[in-house]
């Protein structure tokens, strides 16, 4: 068991990603508060966990990640429920504002930037408090985005605020690091959730499976998996990192193979080498 001992917090923690690595972490041996503004998910999410054997070892506080009280209380709890701190993922989120430039309201901008990057900075701020007076150390995780290092892979406020998740990180990371407290962002790319599903998971998925290299359609595993390597001591080197979780998509960049068959590896008729504008011919194999 790779957390055992360990207590982690982790906000968003009763749906999607968030409810899967409860869920993966509780297998793992570590304890969980789940700190999320939905009470009602909140208590099924502490309900599974506890019909899965884990009843002792989780619980629920109802927080609103924009809030420095609330954040103070979730990770308080925490100590509270088990006797200490080992790992926060900042990883509650919404879609925020969505609509063009021109009509985004000042108003939404700031509730997309308080729940997406204060969330995350508040959560960074009061674990780095706590986890400096235990002074063993620790794994704070963010949740950024792949639409933090793209111009087209979400909305503008929702982009531009996962983008400050991913730099917080490596600055954060940066100042902590002398304590052993260290500090990393997951950029999920497309993972089936009821955000990013908004009510048809079989036409988000069929979409996706589409978009990207990657057959299958993301999951909240995949991500849970991403973050166990991350609060576990597999990564105890690993700091000020963003690890992308998405199925090759990014990698994929342009899709330059897709607008130009023929120069898919997948489908080519020659092999060999081409040699540009040298003056030298080609040298190709038919297939
Ligand atoms: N699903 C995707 O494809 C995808 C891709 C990239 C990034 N993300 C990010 O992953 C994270 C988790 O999203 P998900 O897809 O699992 O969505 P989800 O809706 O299933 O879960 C998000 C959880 O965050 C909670 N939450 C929202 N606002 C909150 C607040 N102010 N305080 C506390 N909790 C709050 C919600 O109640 C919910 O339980 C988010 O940060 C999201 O932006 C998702």
């Amino acid at each position: 068991m790779r957390l055992q001992d360990k207590v982690a917090v982790i906000t968003g923690g009763a749906s999607g990603m968030g409810l899967a690595t409860v869920m993966r972490f509780l297998e793992e041996g570590a304890r969980v508060v789940i700190a999320d503004y939905n009470a009602v998910t909140g208590e099924a999410a502490v309900a599974q966990a506890s019909t899965a054997g884990f009843g002792d070892a989780v619980s629920f506080v109802r927080t609103d990640v924009a809030r420095e009280e609330d954040v103070i209380g979730m990770l308080n709890s925490a100590i509270d429920s088990f006797g200490r701190l080992d790992v926060v993922f900042n990883n509650a989120g919404v879609g925020g504002a969505i609509g063009p430039l021109t009509e985004t309201s000042v108003e939404d901008w700031d509730y997309t930037f308080d729940v997406l990057a204060k969330g995350v900075f508040l959560g960074i701020k009061h674990a780095a408090r706590i986890l400096r007076e235990q002074g063993e150390g620790g794994s704070i995780i963010n949740t950024a985005s792949i639409a933090g290092i793209s111009g087209d892979a979400g909305p503008l406020v929702y982009s531009a605020a996962k983008a400050a998740v991913i730099n917080l990180t490596r600055s954060a990371a940066v100042e902590l690091a002398p304590e052993r407290i260290r500090v990393n962002s997951i950029c999920p790319g497309y993972i089936s959730t009821p955000l990013a599903d908004g009510g048809r998971p079989e036409r988000t998925r069929a979409a996706f499976a589409k978009a990207q290299p990657w057959p299958d359609y993301g999951r909240g595993e995949y991500i849970a998996g991403a973050a166990l390597f991350f609060a576990s001591d597999d990564s105890v080197f690993v700091t000020g990192e963003e690890l992308i979780v998405d199925g090759g998509l990014t990698a994929a960049g342009p899709g330059i193979s897709k607008t130009f068959p023929r120069s898919s590896a997948r489908t080519a008729k020659y092999s060999g080498i081409t040699k540009g504008s040298t003056g030298e011919e080609p040298v190709l194999r038919k297939l």
